[in-house]
């Protein structure tokens, strides 16, 4: 096949796959509904609803998102709740496996940690395989005058932090 065709065929294949899967615009379509479009997640998240069920937490760094690693995350992503929580456990945080690639719930977990403090963000890189590593580069973007700090405590569902 003569060289051209073969670019032709290719370009005709759709995205390269060296393209990255753009996470902005997948959390749009598919985590925007109930996380929010600005990641702030619903009211009172912390506490279950009359359902029984919590509701969607923020994952713009206020909430407990960074307290898991990225695996921990796209897992979530991946499958729910379904390997942390105990069986039976109710939840309205749907599966998006076999809806989205491991590339995008990669490239849409990597769009929301970029959301977070660089404090949060360095405090999460800690719980990755790579952590001290990470950690150090997340912090060498930290000039020496960066005003950063330590993500705010974690508090398990159900905790009064006062209504
Ligand atoms: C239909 C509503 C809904 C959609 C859509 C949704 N989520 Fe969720 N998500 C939830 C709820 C509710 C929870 C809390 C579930 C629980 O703890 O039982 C949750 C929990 C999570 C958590 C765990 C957060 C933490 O603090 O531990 C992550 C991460 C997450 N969602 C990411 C996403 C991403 C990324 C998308 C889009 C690909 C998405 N969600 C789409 C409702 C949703």
């Amino acid at each position: 096949m003569p060289r051209f065709a073969l670019l032709l065929l290719l370009a005709c294949l759709g995205r390269p796959a060296w393209a990255r899967p753009d996470g902005p615009a997948l959390y749009a379509r598919h985590c925007a509904a109930c996380h929010g479009a600005d990641l702030a997640g619903q009211p009172r998240w912390n506490r279950a609803n009359a359902a029984g069920r919590l509701p969607a937490p923020p994952l713009d760094g206020s909430g407990h998102a960074w307290q898991h690693s990225d695996a921990a995350l796209a897992e979530m992503v991946a499958h729910s709740m379904a390997a942390t929580a105990p069986p039976g456990y109710q939840t309205d945080m749907p599966a998006f496996a076999g809806v989205l690639s491991a590339a995008e719930i990669a490239a849409v977990v990597d769009y929301v940690k970029s959301r977070w403090p660089l404090g949060t963000r360095a405090s999460q890189a800690l719980l990755n395989p790579d952590g001290a590593a990470a950690f150090a580069r997340i912090m060498a973007q930290a000039g020496p005058d960066e005003n950063w700090t330590f993500p705010p405590e974690c508090l398990p569902p159900g905790s009064r932090l006062g209504d």
